[in-house]
């Protein structure tokens, strides 16, 4: 606990050789700020231990601020600095004081990512709303988008550094173009995949093998049917028994037909049977799914003899049946391509002259499972 000083009184042992401004101008270090703030915590008086905080300010403003805000690892120092320094009761000072010395020293987290909740400022490039924008694909590296029907790798990019920590394990029964693989590689996961499609697979294969796997983490993608697929097996074969999240991205029905293969959801030969096809699939993924993880579906509805069907809906609900509850509903836009753009006035006419709306969007739903006896 932090006793009671009496203003103005010397700076104790810890960090008595650091006072900004004087000793030391370059390589101070996390601690010796954290030191430094700790003790301004026992002045008693705001207007002492604004000055005391004050004296960060050169090091923290102008040329010489950004080394500090860097040296500590932590580029909101100047905010929250900023955040004390404007505190009108000694409280408020003290609680953002103990706020920036948890956000430098201590890790938080949910358990099921590597977000430090202390420091959730700096996450700006994770989306936390439900409405996902994207006007361009990421198509650097391996993520050359040449699958038709492939998703943004933005999408399990989001997915994955919102669910997993960095060498836990992602499922994907629809693997296509491997985008999520890809992602996985980058983002230090590893990542198994199942695809119908042998063309798509070897291709795919050959793909995900030119991404430089710098975190050296484990990545197959394999042929089969991830209605029947032995997902048990899968995993022991990688000596894991589980894995911490699957993300799925099945066909919208036939909307895009992707093989010959009968069991191919897309040539299922109504709604009803694709959405019994897909069941199995999300009964049988589920099974080698950690419980208390996470599954992300990706899906989209269609229209048929001039009827919207609603079969991301339907999907959904079909999850729902194997023991997961749904925790959000992101709609995400559908980005213009040019075969889109070509066809864009096309489907305008049509639009208007038949009393319907363009397809712009699909679902991304996100489903945790429930733990045993919940
Ligand atoms: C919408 S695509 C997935 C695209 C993928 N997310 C990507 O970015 O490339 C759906 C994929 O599911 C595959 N598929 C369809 N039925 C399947 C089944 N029963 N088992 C495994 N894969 C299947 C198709 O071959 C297709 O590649």
């Amino acid at each position: 606990m932090i006793s009671r000083m009496r203003r103005g009184s010397h700076t104790p042992a810890s960090n008595r050789n650091w006072i900004p401004g004087k000793e030391n101008r370059s390589g101070q270090n996390n601690q010796l700020i954290i030191d430094y703030l700790a003790e301004s915590l026992r002045y008693e008086d705001l207007k002492f231990l604004k000055g005391r905080v004050r004296k960060l300010e050169p090091f923290i403003r102008g040329n010489k601020s950004r080394r500090l805000g860097e040296e500590a690892g932590y580029p909101y120092l100047r905010e929250d600095l900023d955040q004390i320094l404007d505190s009108r009761t000694l409280e408020r000072a003290r609680h953002y004081i103990k706020r920036l010395v948890k956000s430098l020293s201590e890790f938080k987290t949910n358990g099921i990512n590597d977000i430090n909740l202390n420091r959730w400022k700096e996450y700006d490039d994770i989306i936390t709303d439900s409405l996902w924008i994207f006007n361009r694909r990421d198509t650097s590296g391996s993520h050359l988008g040449w699958y038709w029907g492939n998703f943004v790798p933005q999408i399990p990019h989001q997915i994955i550094l919102r669910f997993t920590k960095r060498g836990d394990w992602v499922l994907d029964p629809f693997a296509g173009s491997g985008t999520s693989l890809i992602e996985c590689i980058r983002l230090g996961r590893n990542g198994l995949g199942v695809d119908i499609s042998p063309s798509t697979v070897r291709r795919a294969s050959a793909m995900i093998a030119k991404e430089p796997n710098l975190f050296g983490v484990t990545c197959e993608l394999r042929k089969g049917d991830s209605t029947t697929a032995d997902f048990h097996r899968i995993c022991l074969s990688h000596g894991i028994k589980n894995v911490q999240l699957v993300i799925m991205h099945p066909p919208y029905f036939d909307i895009i037909k992707f093989g010959k293969n009968k069991g191919d959801l897309s040539n299922a030969t109504s709604v009803n049977s694709f959405l019994e096809k897909f069941g199995k699939v999300v009964k049988q993924t589920s099974t080698v799914l950690e419980d208390g993880r996470y599954l992300v579906l990706v899906a989209g509805d269609k229209y048929q003899d001039g009827e919207w069907v609603p079969l991301g809906f339907q999907m959904m609900e079909e999850v729902k049946k194997y023991g997961f509850k749904l925790t959000s509903i992101v709609v995400k836009n559908f980005e213009d391509t040019r075969a889109k753009r070509d066809q864009k006035e096309l489907w305008r006419y049509r639009a208007l002259s038949g009393g319907f709306y363009v397809f712009k969007h699909e679902y991304i739903f996100i489903f945790r499972k429930r733990k045993k006896g919940n």
